[in-house]
């Protein structure tokens, strides 16, 4: 693979922005319903814990559109992870400014911080050049695993890169890319593609694709 993965990066002590995707679905109770989301991106957060970053989890949920809104928060998210990875997640109610700001500042080495909805600030689906930027000055490393997300070409998972040297993927986004590289350049034949999904418009592109 030609991208450059966590093991390229020296994160001892760094802050680590880690785009994730929590987009995972809540009942009427504000319970996450299933993690399967959250566990998908455990083996990337592990790694940069255990290597000693000072780690800024950063994710959507839903399609809040640019308004903050409870039944859109990523509190609960936070209460599932911190029981999952048995380790405390303080939850930032902002994602900039000064309250993000100092819960960042507050980090050790292999401790870390979920944001609040990176949606509800209109600038993320904009790819707002000031708002990327303001992403980028609070990290030292960016780092991107949202492999649900990574097609959407928004400020924390675009725009942002461009201000780091060395933006990487992780654990995730590199098993897909390997997984699905090889399905596309390399297929054994017969092959059959099994596609579902809710967003019917985004699989067009797929399914065109595969076809050919
Ligand atoms: C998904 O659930 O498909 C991803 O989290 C992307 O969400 P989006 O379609 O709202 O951008």
């Amino acid at each position: 693979m030609n991208k450059l993965t966590i093991e390229d990066l020296d994160v001892k002590g760094k802050r680590v922005f880690l785009r994730v995707d929590f987009n995972v679905p809540l009942d009427s109770n504000q319970q996450v319903t299933d993690d399967n989301r959250i566990r998908a991106a455990l083996p990337t957060i592990d790694y940069l814990l255990n290597n000693g970053a000072r780690l800024i989890l950063v994710s959507h949920l839903g399609r809040p559109k640019g308004v903050a809104a409870e039944e859109f928060s990523l509190r609960p998210v936070a209460e599932r992870l911190e029981k999952i990875l048995d380790k405390k997640v303080v939850f930032s109610p902002t994602v900039v400014g000064p309250v993000a700001q100092t819960a960042i500042d507050c980090l050790a080495n292999g401790e870390c911080t979920l944001m609040e909805n990176i949606r509800f600030y209109p600038e993320e689906e904009k790819n707002d050049s000031q708002f990327s930027k303001d992403l980028a000055s609070l990290a030292d490393v960016y780092v991107n695993d949202a492999f649900g997300t990574a097609h959407r070409a928004h400020s924390s998972t675009c725009g942002i890169a461009r201000y780091f040297e060395t933006p990487a993927c992780g654990y995730l986004i590199e098993k897909e890319l390997n997984f699905l590289g090889k399905l596309k350049d390399n297929p054994e034949h017969p092959f059959c593609a099994i596609i579902g999904g809710a967003k019917v418009k985004d699989k067009i592109d797929v399914i065109s694709s595969l076809l050919d």
